[in-house]
């Protein structure tokens, strides 16, 4: 299969990023934190609209876990403050571009200013059709599995859903991704190579890429060799190879 050809076949529909290595990139160079986070924005503009040209559908991407709100003070304000100015600053050229944008996560744990500004951005792009750029703000899947977990323990209770009904679909139709596919493809950057309470359930049977590189060195090029990383993988779910392609 040549280049081109592999370009524009087995484009993962959902691609999942935990954005590592803002605060290594920075002291690296003498500098604060948070010179790391603002140069992390390009990247995350950039891997945007690249990951829109090629075809993908839904971007996840790890921005702020629930663990994040453990830094100090004046990083989180730096990093709220950040992804305000940002989406502030980008939406009216994600919304030409046709991406919707979705936030997951605790919400309401969220600054109001910053719950105001997702929520103008998410209204404003609803019915945008392109790309589907997920934030996970306030996010952690430990939460997220036990809120789902509370909520069908509710419905038992209440009588509207009985146990043996809880299946994948209803457990999955109480997570915050319930509109979205689970990722084929879950890419880490700065050599860490965790998965660190992201999308834990939805990453059953992803396909897991880490890099060395850092977030705000992470770009086009890099995106496209993770993904033409994943084209050249054979995803069994559980099954042999023979059964996936009969012929070999
Ligand atoms: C991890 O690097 C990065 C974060 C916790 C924040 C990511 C945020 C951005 C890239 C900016 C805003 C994003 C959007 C979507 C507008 P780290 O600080 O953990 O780096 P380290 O491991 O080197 O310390």
């Amino acid at each position: 299969m040549s280049n081109t050809e592999k370009e524009h076949k087995n484009i993962p529909e959902h691609v999942a990023v935990i954005m590592d290595g803002n605060g290594r990139w920075a002291k690296e160079r003498g500098q604060d934190r948070v010179y790391g986070h603002h140069a992390g924005v390009l990247s995350v503009r950039e891997v945007v609209n690249t990951a829109g040209a090629i075809g993908v559908k839904y971007l996840t991407l790890y921005a702020f876990s629930t663990e994040n709100w453990n830094r100090p003070k004046a990083e989180v304000d730096a990093l709220m403050e950040l992804l305000v100015a940002t989406i502030r600053k980008e939406v009216d050229e994600l919304h030409k571009n046709n991406v919707r944008v979705h936030v997951i996560g605790d919400f309401d744990a969220l600054p109001p200013v910053c719950q105001k500004e997702m929520q103008e951005a998410m209204d404003m792009t609803a019915a945008n059709t392109g790309l589907n750029l997920i934030l996970a703000l306030s996010y952690s899947a430990k939460w997220e599995i036990l809120r789902a977990t509370r909520q069908i323990a509710e419905a038992v209770k209440n009588g509207s859903l009985s146990a043996d009904e809880i299946t994948d679909e209803v457990f999955h139709s109480h997570l915050c991704t319930s509109r979205f596919p689970d990722p084929e493809l879950m890419i880490r950057t700065s050599g860490e190579t965790r998965i660190s309470n992201f999308l834990l359930y939805q990453l059953a049977y992803a396909e897991l890429y880490f890099t060395p590189t850092l977030w705000p060195d992470f770009g086009k090029d890099q995106f496209l060799a993770a993904i033409s990383d994943y084209q050249n993988r054979e995803r069994r779910f559980g099954m042999t190879s023979e059964q996936i392609q009969p012929s070999k």
